[in-house]
């Protein structure tokens, strides 16, 4: 196998470890340090000449995240890389993903425009908030499902009398992906956004009476969709009502709402974004060994196709 390298930014460096040992590497040596105005400067340690580079750095709160991943990979094609994958387990910006009124950016194509100019030449996401973010980015972009890990442990509660809801009409087709693998019934939440970070649920499609319920979305913000559709759920009848979602963003008071809420009895979260939390309600599924696949068929030209299969 000729060479290939992993290298970490600092917003994730225990997933990037992790990722790693997963492909028996070490993460290669980078320097990364602020100047005392916060600017980022960005050091290779070793020589990345000829090789097929992967960058791991999720991009979650500050926007430094971001910007030191440019960096990252302005720094690995200064130093004549062959090839730069940037590995964004966590995409941010991907919410404003359309001019849904006037005078308003479209920062999930800024970002793609700024990595590309940056110089990735190919990059690997996980649950992109729309997987139409792909036809942003005019160089491959490789598109992970949490699910395949996710929808593992879910196997593993044996929840009988199942349904899961989609919090939203964006969600169903991720929803009903899991409702065909773990042979359950499918509910759609009708949610309205009054303002930002403000989640309204108008009506529940679907039984959910008596029945055991996973939420699945792509991600927990402040946590009021995620708690209001709860809620909302355990008044229509619902039993036992779990979250299933990829990115644990947990602005705000998320986690006090999660903690909180008797409607909530379990969170199951990723960890594209490092837990910067404490819930005795919240699992943590690691995408490690997920994210190491998808490197090493990248890295081999391989099919990757089949980490894809769960959300056909
Ligand atoms: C919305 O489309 C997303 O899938 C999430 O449901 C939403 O962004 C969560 O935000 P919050 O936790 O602030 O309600």
């Amino acid at each position: 196998m000729s060479e290939f390298k992993i290298v970490s930014g600092r917003s994730n460096r225990p997933l990037a470890e992790k990722v790693a040992t997963a492909l028996g590497l070490s993460l290669s040596g980078v320097k990364i340090q602020n100047f005392s105005d916060g600017e980022i400067w960005v050091k290779y340690e070793e020589n990345v000449r000829g090789v097929d580079l992967f960058i791991v750095q999720s991009t979650h709160a500050p926007s430094d995240n971001l910007m030191e991943l440019l960096i990252l990979i302005d720094a690995a094609r200064r130093a004549s890389a062959k090839r730069i994958t940037a590995v964004i387990p966590y995409f941010s910006y991907a919410r404003q993903d359309r001019k849904d009124q006037p005078r308003v950016s479209i920062t999930a194509k800024l970002v793609a425009n700024l990595l590309t100019e940056a110089g990735a030449d190919r990059v690997i996401a996980m649950d992109l908030h729309t997987p139409q973010i792909q036809g942003f980015f005019d160089i491959p972009l490789d598109h992970l499902y949490a699910s395949t890990a996710l929808v593992k442990r879910m196997h593993l509660e044996n929840l009988d009398r199942l349904a899961i809801a989609s919090p939203d009409v964006g969600g169903v087709k991720t929803a009903r992906a899991y409702a065909t693998r773990l042979d359950a019934d499918l509910v759609v939440v009708d949610k309205r956004r009054p303002a930002h970070n403000v989640a309204e649920v108008m009506h529940i499609i679907g039984e959910v009476n008596n029945k055991n319920v996973i939420i699945v979305d792509d991600l927990i913000d402040t946590g009021s969709t995620f708690v209001k559709c709860a809620e909302a759920l355990k008044n229509k009848g619902a039993d036992r009502i779990i979250g299933v979602c990829t990115h644990a963003v947990f602005s705000g008071a998320a986690i006090e709402k999660i903690n909180k809420s008797d409607a909530v009895s379990k969170v199951f979260v990723t960890d594209t974004i490092p837990p910067h939390w404490d819930s005795p309600k919240i699992e943590i599924i690691s995408i490690a060994e997920l994210l190491a696949e998808a490197i090493v068929r990248t890295h081999e030209n391989a099919s990757i196709s089949s980490l894809f299969e769960i959300v056909r």
